[in-house]
């Protein structure tokens, strides 16, 4: 047991409240940020004048090689540590000495791992964020390959117009466009450090706040103490917006999933992002999108494990705070993991665009457009919604599509019907003649990829 206290205990801590209370199991993640924070802190200290620059180089020098020899591996991070912070420290003064006790002047755990686990975080947002924008360029150049890929598009997962893949796909890219600008958001409102708020209450030393906000890179320092080190909204704010990444990328696992089964075969995976059965031979596997669709609740859960936690916690630091991390962590690790692989999935995937026409073809996809063909002729739109029924019920007597009706059966149920009906439901007319902002026509779809490069481009 190695511990930064202990001075008014005359007894030992009994091993399994120790093991209980310990944190450095998962906390050792985040020990490249602890020794970053102590260099800004120790810096600052040094321009306040209390250290002075020959300890404050002592220190700096010091928490480098723990640093570096941490990376290299030739220093591990042991158990023996309560957390992260007393392995640092402890450390640091076996290899400076004495001066290696004054690291934690003007510091409390509770500031500095406020500190430590926003650093932790704001990274990983960064990183997130590089992998959303590698999946949106897949997506993006998908759609760019098959603004005249036709399929249908479907409601309550019924054929229902014809669509494109481009435009189907342009649905994923506005998801996870939001996704990025959540995370920005999130980036921005976490952006001050919360370092130099002591354990709720500030301190006597003239520390200079905004100095250490700086060298970090933060916007400002905070400004509340007690706040500083007990807020946790940044890490709801987090989670609610990996807990969305990971619905979208559910929602589309599961279209790919329904795509590649024996029915659809809209889609053909790459054998290397799919798997055999070991009893049945003919069997190719979805299983990366079914393992994203199933983490899915993995992520939910820890943003409603914290949310939980956070609800009764009176000011300032509280001690079950330290939850917030093991399942923060995990919940970063699985997205990460999640968006990489559904990525080279989705890159690798090819699609069989004849069965997606044909399929776009079936269905009377094209019955709002008999419709409105009447409407274009003065006809009020209930009536021809209706005559367009009758049309469709007489399809399915006669178990054809609507393109098959001879103009004398089109003419028995309306007379203003004629030749140009046929140009009028085709699938090119039904998709390129739909021209509203967002439509699937080739000619706004083309539009929307342009705004997309661009959006890349800047973003
Ligand atoms: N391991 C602790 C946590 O994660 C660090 C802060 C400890 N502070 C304290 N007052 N015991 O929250």
């Amino acid at each position: 047991m190695a511990q930064l206290w202990g001075g008014r205990f005359t007894k030992e801590t009994d091993q399994l409240v120790y093991n209980f209370n310990s944190s450095i199991s998962f906390d050792r993640k985040f020990y490249k940020q602890d020794i970053e924070g102590s260099i800004a802190h120790v810096t600052m200290l040094a321009k306040q004048n209390i250290l002075t620059e020959t300890e404050k180089n002592t220190i700096v020098n010091g928490l480098e090689s723990i640093l570096s020899d941490v990376e290299s591996g030739k220093l591990e991070i042991t158990d023996e540590y309560e957390d992260v912070h007393s392995f640092v420290e402890a450390n640091l003064i076996n290899r400076i000495g004495d001066s290696g006790k004054k690291l934690h002047t003007g510091r409390s755990r509770n500031d500095q791992v406020a500190l430590d686990m926003k650093l932790y975080t704001r990274d990983e947002v960064l990183e997130i964020d590089e992998l959303v924008k590698e999946l949106l360029k897949v997506i993006l150049t998908i759609m760019e390959e098959n603004t005249e890929t036709f399929m249908p598009g479907f409601t309550h997962l019924q054929k229902a117009q014809p669509i494109t893949l481009a435009h189907h796909m342009g649905a994923y890219f506005e998801m996870f466009k939001r996704d990025r600008s959540r995370l920005r958001d999130i980036y921005n409102r976490m952006n001050f450090c919360p370092l130099g708020s002591g354990a709720l209450a500030g301190t006597t030393y003239p520390l200079d706040r905004e100095y250490t906000a700086k060298l970090l890179e933060f916007e400002a320092a905070t400004r509340n103490s007690m706040d500083s080190v007990s807020d946790r909204d940044y890490i709801i704010e987090l989670l609610s917006a990996l807990a969305t990444v990971m619905m979208h990328l559910s929602r589309f696992s599961e279209e790919v999933i329904i795509w590649n089964t024996n029915e659809y075969r809209f889609v053909e995976l790459d054998d290397a992002y799919s798997t055999g059965s070991s009893i049945m031979p003919q069997k190719k596997n979805p299983d990366i999108a079914e393992l994203v669709r199933g983490k899915t609740g993995r992520v939910y859960g820890a943003l409603m494990s914290i949310l939980t936690t956070m609800k009764g916690i009176p000011l300032a630091y509280n001690k079950d705070m330290q939850e917030d991390k093991e399942l923060t962590f995990d919940a970063i690790d699985t997205v990460k993991g999640c968006i990489a692989l559904f990525t080279g999935m989705v890159r690798t995937m090819t699609f069989n665009k004849e069965i997606m026409e044909k399929s776009a073809k079936g269905g009377f996809t094209n019955a709002t457009d008999v419709a409105d063909y009447l409407v274009n002729k003065g006809i009020p739109f209930r009536d021809a919604h209706s005559i367009s029924g009758r049309l469709v019920l007489l399809c399915i007597e006669k178990k054809g599509a609507l393109d098959d009706l001879s103009i004398d059966e089109y003419k028995k149920e309306n007379k203003l019907f004629e030749e140009d009906i046929y140009q009028a439901i085709s699938l090119d007319t039904c998709v390129n003649k739909r021209m509203t902002l967002g439509a699937p026509s080739k000619t706004v779809m083309n539009q929307v990829i342009e705004e997309y490069k661009i959006y890349l481009f800047n973003n």
